[in-house]
């Protein structure tokens, strides 16, 4: 007699999460119908559920973060986990361990799952090498951001309740943005139709080859059913890509003068208020910038469910 095992429910969750190209649409669905059910949750005076108990979630963080690094924390512990967060500031990091040693260190505590913030391209594809733990990308340079684009697509769908054909215009500075790359990706396979529009040195060669299409100038804005605004990331600036903050809020800042009523407007922050987005929309009831920080929380938690907690299987004997 020999027995195999069938995993239920066809769309299968990778092993980690490096890019939104680990997801196809299915994929993503179950992600948020997970998270809404998670939402659910956090709407309870007790927000905390059993199931991650007795595992460990690692944070590493050689990066700035104030939403990612806080909601990934609440998000691990309203599971139950142990949580430990290391910051690059503070920690051996700044005694020159290298990234793969505070991996393997840290790999030691035999962690169900790493969360990864790094300003390297390929970081998190490189811990996955090193580690037994499922890894989570929560940011490697200028390339993806996945869970930003989960809970931004979590977003619009509550909003919407759907992408499909929906219009949406990521302004900003896309050439340094992992947001924008994971946004476009997730966006376009949830059926919207994305458009991006920067100063033509903010905006990445060859851009529509991730299926959207690329404009110098807000002519046509009004189109956009929503408007996804992103910060200039003087960070990664090597060169001078504007004139000043000051010329390019000019051109490109998001003001009353410039949305239309009934357009919506996200921003996965932090904003630089009066630059990239005027004070009186970052206030107004059309943005949905705090509706975006508070689905991080369940988005994450739904995630962290999805790759750490197996699927029931069922046993077919034969
Ligand atoms: C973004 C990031 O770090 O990539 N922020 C975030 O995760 N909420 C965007 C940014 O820093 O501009």
């Amino acid at each position: 007699m020999s027995s195999t095992t069938h995993p239920i429910g066809k769309n299968p969750i990778p092993r980690h999460l490096i890019s939104i190209d680990d997801l196809d649409r299915a994929a993503i669905e179950r992600i948020l119908d997970r998270a809404e059910s998670f939402a659910e949750v956090q709407g309870r005076e007790i927000k905390k559920v059993p199931a991650l108990r007795g595992r460990t979630v690692v944070n590493l963080f050689y990066e700035a973060s104030t939403r990612t690094s806080s909601s990934f924390e609440l998000a691990a512990k309203r599971l139950s986990a142990d949580v430990v967060s290391v910051r690059s500031i503070g920690s051996s990091v700044e005694k020159g361990e290298s990234l793969k040693d505070t991996v393997q260190t840290l790999s030691a505590y035999d962690p169900a799952a790493i969360v990864i913030r790094s300003p390297h391209v390929g970081a998190a594809q490189l811990v996955a090498g090193w580690t037994s733990a499922a890894v989570i990308n929560a940011g490697d340079g200028k390339h993806e951001h996945p869970t930003q684009a989960l809970l931004d697509v979590f977003t619009l769908r509550r909003e919407l309740g759907s992408l499909d054909d929906v219009k949406i215009w990521i302004v900003g500075d896309v050439l340094h943005s992992r947001v924008a790359r994971s946004d476009i990706l997730a966006f376009r396979r949830m059926g919207a139709a994305v458009t991006v529009c920067a100063p033509p040195t903010l905006i990445p060669r060859g851009v529509e080859a991730l299926g959207c299409q690329a404009t110098p100038t807000l002519g046509g804005l009004d189109e956009a059913d929503v408007i996804y605004v992103l910060r200039m990331q003087r960070e990664r600036m090597r060169d001078s890509f504007v004139p000043s903050l000051r010329e390019y809020a000019e051109r490109y800042q998001i003001n009353s003068a410039r949305l239309r009523p009934g357009q919506l407007v996200m921003h996965p922050g932090p904003v630089n208020r009066g630059v990239e987005l005027s004070g009186e929309v970052i206030d107004s009831d059309q943005a949905l910038i705090g509706a975006q920080v508070k689905a991080g929380v369940a988005v994450r938690m739904a995630v962290l469910y999805e790759l750490l907690v197996p699927a029931p299987v069922l046993a077919v004997v034969a």
